[in-house]
C-alpha cells in the first residue's frame, strides 16, 4: 500500500532505548550519539531508490519506544508496507517486546506486512549469551518468516544491510500496480538520501 504522495511507509519499532533512532541517524547520516535522547515526535526520514529503472520514495518513520507515546505510535503505523523491529542484545528482554509489536503490527496493518528484526548494540554483546539465545530466534524467524540481523548503530555493523534487506524485500513485494511500480524489482539501487523531517504530536504521513 503507498500513501496519498505514491510514498511507502516504512517504520521502525521496538521498546524505549533499543537504538531505532540511532540505526537511522547512522544509516541516513553515518554519525552515532552516545547521548541520543529518547524520541518524543514521531520524525520521518526520506529516501528514493531504484529498481528496473523505476523509482520510489520511501519514507521511514521513526517512532517512540517509551510506553506513554505507545497510543501514539499504533496511529503511526497504519498503512505502513515494511517495517524494522529493534530489540537490544544486551538486554534481551527487549525481544519479547518485539513479538508483541509484531502481533500489533499485523493485526493493525495485516500479515502481508514485511518485518525484519535488528538485534541492535551487537558492539555490547556477549558471545555466551548469544548462542544461548540464538535457537529462541532461529525458531521465531522461521515461524514468522522474517529475517533477524545483528546491528550496531555506534560502530555500523550491518547498518547498511538490515535498510537494503528490508527495502529489497518490501519492493520486491509490491503488488503489480502498487506505487505505481510492477514486482521483480532485483536491479536495486539507492539513489538518493533526503532530510529528516519532524512531525508534530497530532499530525500523520
Ligand atoms: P526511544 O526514542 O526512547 O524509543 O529510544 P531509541 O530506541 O530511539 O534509542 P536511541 O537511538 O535513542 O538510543 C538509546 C541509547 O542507546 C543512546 O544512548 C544511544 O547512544 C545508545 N545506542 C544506540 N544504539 C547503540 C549501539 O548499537 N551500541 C551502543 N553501544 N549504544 C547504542
Ligand atoms: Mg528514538
Amino acid at each position: 500500500m503507498s500513501d496519498e504522495n505514491n510514498s511507502l511507509k516504512l517504520v521502525i519499532l521496538g521498546e524505549g532505548r533499543v537504538g531505532k533512532t540511532s540505526i537511522l541517524q547512522k544509516y541516513f547520516y553515518k554519525k552515532f550519539d552516545e547521548g541520543q535522547k529518547s524520541t518524543i515526535n514521531p520524525a520521518f526520514y526520506e529516501k528514493t531508490v531504484s529498481s528496473n529503472g523505476k523509482s520510489h520514495q520511501l519514507k521511514f518513520w521513526d517512532t517512540a519506544g517509551q510506553e506513554q507515546f505507545n497510543a501514539i505510535s499504533k496511529l503511526y503505523y497504519e498503512n505502513a508496507v515494511g517495517a524494522l523491529i529493534v530489540y537490544d542484545v544486551s538486554i534481551y528482554e527487549t525481544f519479547n517486546k518485539v513479538k508483541e509489536w509484531v502481533k500489533t503490527l499485523q493485526e493493525v496493518v495485516g500479515k502481508d506486512i514485511v518485518f525484519i528484526i535488528a538485534g541492535n548494540k551487537f558492539d555490547l554483546s556477549n558471545k555466551d549469551e548469544l548462542e544461548k539465545r540464538s535457537p529462541e530466534i532461529k525458531e521465531y524467524c522461521s515461524k514468522e518468516n522474517c529475517k533477524h540481523l545483528y546491528t550496531s548503530a555506534k560502530t555500523g555493523y550491518q547498518v547498511d544491510d538490515v535498510f537494503d534487506l528490508l527495502i529489497k524485500t518490501v519492493i520486491n513485494k509490491l503488488k503489480p500496480g502498487e506505487s505505481k511500480h510492477k514486482r521483480k524489482g532485483k536491479n536495486l539501487e539507492i539513489s538518493e538520501h533526503t532530510e529528516k523531517k519532524e512531525k508534530k504530536k497530532g499530525g500523520f504521513c
